[in-house]
């Protein structure tokens, strides 16, 4: 017998409406791949702060200068290609944000995501050319990288760091696990 019960028509309603709402609360990835956040992950133990200056900053000053640099000897393209594949990885932990008392706001604002995702495009180009010795193509990769800090910087970056860790002096950090 073909059910059209009007009890039957409110569940698919419901289970209509809860897909769309789980669908609503999803990443949006190009793949449809499980991405990190449908499975068990270990939060970020530090603050967004530190992890541009410990991670992103120190990454990205060694992509820009292989870019600029008179030579590149095989070893120094191995070791562009270390830091660039860390500027990569720290993608994906500026996408997430750390214990950082503005992180959390930060990363739920879509433009933040759409910064993150230009830097990380732009690493990846960094690494396209680095994979073929490619200096101009490096050098041209990284300054089209600076335009993603630069711009993210202009729409989030506070004047003081909100953890007050600054970019100079290269130590005397902090102490990262300071907000345990
Ligand atoms: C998606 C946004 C975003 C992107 C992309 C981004 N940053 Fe940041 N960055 C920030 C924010 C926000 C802060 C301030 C953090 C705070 O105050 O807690 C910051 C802080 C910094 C700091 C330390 C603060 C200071 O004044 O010295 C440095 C250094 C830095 N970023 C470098 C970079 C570099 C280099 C890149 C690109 C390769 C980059 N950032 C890309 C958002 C971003």
């Amino acid at each position: 017998m073909k059910d059209s019960s009007p009890s039957k028509g409110k569940t698919n309603l419901t289970n209509l409406l809860i897909a769309l709402a789980i669908l609503a609360a999803m990443p949006v990835t190009a793949s449809s791949e499980p991405t990190t956040t449908d499975r068990e992950f270990i939060e970020m133990q530090t603050s967004l702060n530190a992890i541009m200056v410990a991670a992103v900053d120190w990454s990205a000053h060694e992509v820009w200068e292989a870019g600029y640099a008179e030579t590149l000897t095989g070893r120094n393209w191995l070791t562009v290609k270390q830091y660039a594949t860390q500027l990569l990885a720290s993608g994906t932990l500026v996408s997430l944000g750390g214990n950082g008392r503005a992180d959390r706001g930060w990363v739920n604002d879509p433009a933040w995501q759409e910064w993150t995702a230009a830097m990380i495009e732009e690493t990846k180009e960094a690494l396209r050319a680095i994979e073929v010795k490619d200096q101009e193509r490096l050098r041209e990769s990284g300054d089209r990288l600076v335009e993603s800090c630069e711009g993210c910087h202009a729409a989030f970056k506070p004047n003081i760091p909100t953890e007050g860790i600054m970019h100079v002096p290269h130590h005397g950090y902090g102490d990262p696990l300071a907000r345990e």
